[in-house]
Parts: structure tokens; C-alpha cells; sequence
């Protein structure tokens, strides 16, 4: 049984999302050069940054932590360069400013567009192409982390691990097309130039403001049905999401390296039953399990760097605590459910 942890505000929640694993402060020691992180204004960003600062202090180290996004939201710079994190604002699809960023070694690229309105699809196709042929072509001597998805898979049977790197992307539907587009500009940078790089394929990181487990603990607590059709998923801790992250800056190769990043597959219904227990609450169910969903084999994740630090049954625990105890939501849903190809907010 896990020690059981409680998360009683955000603060307490960032600092448990980027405590370093030991190998992490072990790479921070052996390391050359600083680490860049690209569109670290999101949702996983920070973290990431927070965790490279306290992995390099750990090792002894030091080196800079450099964060570029937009920064449409302020505060999260503020709260950045308080963490000693150096901030820059640049706009990726600006090729003279991404011309300006400082050349640094190891490189995290976060940024990406992922849900919009019905109609914009183009920004997809700018946000997750245009911006990384900028980046792959400016920093074509850094070695390069590229956060993807597990969306660039189609749906595979249930009853399988699901699709492992070797098997075919047929990715389905716009985002999920543009998705691809972003590894295959960045793997033609890879072999024309011979760029290192790791294609980060990632399914659903746990937070607890916001995620799979999030979604679907809101709905048993609230008396809402839960909808079963996409019956299965992976999820994995965000914190253990962000330690592989910064550990993959050591798997990077030319032609890239594939990873899938993501903990075993889950049943939706079980979820919603294991939430209905702790939460005293009985689950509706809607729908009708499909034979297929958006899976990713984790065995070559587990080879590389072990298993996730963090259980499942303890994710279920701290996200129930979290709702219950009427913990913030980021409003950013994952759209786990989609079957239609179409992300929309
Ligand atoms: N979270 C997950 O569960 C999950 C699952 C699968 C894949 N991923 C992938 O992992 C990556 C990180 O995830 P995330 O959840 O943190 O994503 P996110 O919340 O969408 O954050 C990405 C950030 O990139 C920045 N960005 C967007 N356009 C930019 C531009 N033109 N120039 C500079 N920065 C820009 C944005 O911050 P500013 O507004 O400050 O610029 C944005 O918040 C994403 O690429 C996502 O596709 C995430």
C-alpha cells in the first residue's frame, strides 16, 4: 500500500510535481551545457522548469534554466523568474526572434497548439510545423527533447499493450495529423542535419487541477454519467512525466529516438468504480465500451528509465482528496473521450 500523501493547496502541489528523481540530479552532474525550454508557459512547463532548477541545485550544479513562451499569462513569468528560472518572451512562429534566443545545448520543446474552435485547423498546422522547422533549423546543434503525443497512433484493440514505436503512426484527424507533422519536420532537421533528438510521445499527464483522472473523479463526485465508449487510456504522473523528460536529454540520437512516456493502460470503468468507492459515491456509466482506444505500450519507457514513482492508487487518492476538498481546476479539458478525430473546445 502507498503511504498516502495529501495535497492541500497548489503550492504544496508544484513542489510534490518537481521533486527530482535521483537520476535526474545524477544526469544534471554529467550534463554539458544549459537547458532550454521552449512554450514552458503551459500546463506542464513550469513544473519541468521548477524540477531542472531543483535537480541541478541537488547535484551541486550550475547551470542556467532558460524559459521562452509568449507569456500570455504574467504571473506564470513572474512565478518562473522567482523560481530562478531566466525568462525570455518569444513568439515561435516569429522567425526573427527565435533567430535572437540564445544558442543553448539541451533543449525541451513544449510548445504545440492542441484544442480550437471548429474552422481554425490551420492553426494546428502552423503552431506544430511551422514553429518547430524555426527551432530544428536555429538549433540544429543542441540536442533536442520534442514533446509529442500518443496521438500520432490511431485507435488499437483493447484487449492489446497497444501501438509500440515501431509500429505505424496513422494518426486520425487534424490535430492529431499536425501532431505527426511536428516529429516529421523535426526528423527531417535530424537527418539532414544530423540534430539529435527524442520524439517524446506522451499520453495524459495527471496533475491534479487538471487530467483524465480529474475529469472523470469530477463526474463521479458530481452524480454525472460517465462516459464509457473510449473505454480505455494511459495516464502517467506529471511529475514523473517531467523526470523523463529532462532524463531523455541523455537518449537523443540522430535519426530520432522514439519514446512512448506513460504509465499501463486503464479502464475507464474502473476508474469511475474506484472513485465511486473512496468517494463514497455511486458512478453512472454512459455509452457502450468501444473494442478500440487511444492506448501506447510503455514497455520500452520502463526499459529506458524504470517503472513511474507514483501509482495509480495513489494518483486516484490525492485527485479524490483534491475534488473533494473543492481544489482548484485549470478549465482544460483533455478531450480523452474524442473518437471523432476533432478536438474541440
Ligand atoms: N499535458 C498532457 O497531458 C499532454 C499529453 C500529450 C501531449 N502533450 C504535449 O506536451 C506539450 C506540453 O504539454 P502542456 O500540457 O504543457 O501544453 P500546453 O498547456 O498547451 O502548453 C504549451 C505552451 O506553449 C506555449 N506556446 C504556444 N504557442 C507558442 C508560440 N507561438 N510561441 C511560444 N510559445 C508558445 C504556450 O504558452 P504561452 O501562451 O505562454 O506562449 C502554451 O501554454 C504540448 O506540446 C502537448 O501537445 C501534453
Amino acid at each position: 500500500m502507498d503511504k498516502q500523501v495529501v495535497i492541500d493547496n497548489e503550492q504544496e502541489l508544484e513542489e510534490y510535481m518537481s521533486v527530482p528523481h535521483n537520476e535526474t540530479v545524477e544526469l544534471m552532474k554529467k550534463l554539458d551545457g544549459d537547458i532550454l525550454i521552449l512554450g514552458i508557459g503551459g500546463k506542464m512547463g513550469p513544473t519541468l522548469g521548477n524540477l531542472a532548477v531543483k535537480a541541478l541545485k541537488k547535484a551541486g550544479v550550475r547551470k542556467k534554466v532558460i524559459g521562452v513562451s509568449r507569456f500570455s499569462d504574467i504571473e506564470s513569468r513572474n512565478k518562473l523568474e522567482n523560481l530562478g528560472i531566466t525568462c525570455i518572451q518569444c513568439d515561435l512562429l516569429n522567425q526573427e526572434e527565435v533567430r535572437q534566443l540564445p544558442k543553448v545545448k539541451n533543449i525541451i520543446y513544449m510548445a504545440g497548439r492542441k484544442f480550437g474552435l471548429r474552422g481554425t485547423d490551420y492553426l494546428y498546422w502552423g503552431m506544430n510545423t511551422i514553429a518547430p522547422s524555426y527551432t530544428a533549423d536555429y538549433f540544429s546543434d543542441s540536442n533536442i527533447v520534442v514533446f509529442s503525443t500518443g496521438n500520432v497512433y490511431n485507435f488499437w484493440p483493447c484487449d492489446s499493450p497497444g501501438p509500440n514505436e515501431t509500429d505505424p503512426a496513422v494518426p486520425y484527424g487534424e490535430y492529431s495529423n499536425s501532431c505527426l507533422g511536428r516529429e516529421r519536420v523535426f526528423e527531417y532537421y535530424s537527418r539532414e542535419k544530423g540534430t539529435k533528438i527524442l520524439l517524446y510521445r506522451l499520453n495524459y499527464a495527471i496533475d491534479l487541477r487538471y487530467g483524465v483522472l480529474f475529469e472523470i473523479g469530477k463526474q463521479v463526485n458530481e452524480g454525472r454519467p460517465v462516459n464509457i465508449e473510449m473505454g480505455y487510456a494511459n495516464v502517467i504522473w506529471q511529475g514523473d512525466a517531467n523526470n523523463i523528460a529532462l532524463r531523455c536529454l541523455e537518449h537523443v540520437s540522430s535519426p530520432p529516438e522514439i519514446l512512448n512516456v506513460t504509465g499501463d493502460k486503464i479502464r475507464i470503468r474502473d476508474i469511475a468504480a474506484r472513485f465511486g468507492e473512496i468517494m463514497k459515491k455511486e458512478p453512472v456509466f454512459e455509452g457502450k465500451e468501444s473494442s478500440t482506444a487511444l492506448l501506447s505500450d510503455n514497455s520500452k519507457m520502463k526499459k529506458f528509465m524504470g517503472e513511474p514513482r507514483i501509482s495509480l492508487d495513489q494518483m486516484l487518492q490525492m485527485t479524490a482528496e483534491w475534488i473533494q476538498s473543492g481544489g482548484k481546476s485549470l478549465e482544460k479539458p483533455t478531450h480523452f473521450q474524442t473518437r471523432d478525430g476533432q478536438y474541440l473546445d
